[in-house]
């Protein structure tokens, strides 16, 4: 069975529909890009998929034992929440289970697979930008059981600490079997990393990176 399901969804607000009949599916070890122009309804997609709100039509069914152990979620940064009066240890703890000891136990695990465990006594908002990402993906992985979905995770970043981000991720793919679905904008990345596409547009389309990019150098050259 796969993790994530959906089928036949319709994502639409009041004024208008952003995209009808959307099916994927997403199995484990999955690395899915989310490609599409701003405004097309990435970020509505991936809060929609977490349950933060409802398909206005359509289902999204999630493996069990998915639910079980949990997703995590890094979601697209707006610079003020940068500003965020918090540590290190805080931001990061805020999204781990368990007693105390256990979140903190958990905490600096997360930063130690991202080498950022000399961070955790720092204050956020004193971190650099690349910094502050990696800390922020530290956090998502304390929640993710089995899949991350990252919106826009190196906007901003330059391209030594792009290049180092997106190693991690890969990291987490290939040798934990973590499921990835990015939310991007870096059509070379997919490229290279992606196993599936996931084209969101009004008529949005779904197929494995191989077949995307074939059809891609047909209609680009
Ligand atoms: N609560 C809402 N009510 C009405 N319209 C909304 C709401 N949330 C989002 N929208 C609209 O839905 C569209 C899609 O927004 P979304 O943030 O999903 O785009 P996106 O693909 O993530 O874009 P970007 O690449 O710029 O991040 C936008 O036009 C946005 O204004
Ligand atoms: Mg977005």
């Amino acid at each position: 069975m796969a993790q994530l399901e959906c089928k036949d969804l319709t994502i639409a607000f009041e004024d208008r529909t952003l995209y009808e009949n959307l099916s994927f599916e997403v199995n484990s070890g999955d690395y899915v890009f989310v490609l599409g122009s701003n405004g097309a309804g990435k970020t509505t997609l991936v809060k929609t998929l977490l349950g933060l709100r409802k398909p206005t039509r359509g289902s999204i069914i999630i493996d069990d034992k998915l639910k079980e152990k949990g997703i995590g979620y890094l979601p697209q940064q707006k610079s003020m929440q940068r500003d965020f009066p918090a540590s290190v240890m805080e931001v990061v703890t805020s999204a781990c289970g368990g007693n105390r000891h256990e979140r903190r136990e958990q905490a600096l695990a997360a930063l130690d697979r991202l080498k950022v465990r000399e961070l955790s006594a720092k204050s956020f908002s004193e971190l650099s930008g690349g910094q502050q990402q990696r800390v922020l993906l530290a956090r998502a992985l304390c929640a993710a059981g089995g899949m991350l979905l990252l919106d826009e995770p190196v906007s901003g970043l330059d391209h030594t600490t792009t290049a180092e981000f997106y190693s991690m991720i890969r990291e987490l793919n290939k040798e934990d079997g973590m499921t990835i679905l990015m939310i991007s904008h870096d059509i070379d990345a997919a490229r290279r990393y992606g196993s599936h596409v996931l084209y969101i547009s009004s008529e949005p389309r779904f197929m494995t990176a191989k077949r995307f990019f074939a059809q891609w150098e047909e209609e680009n050259g």
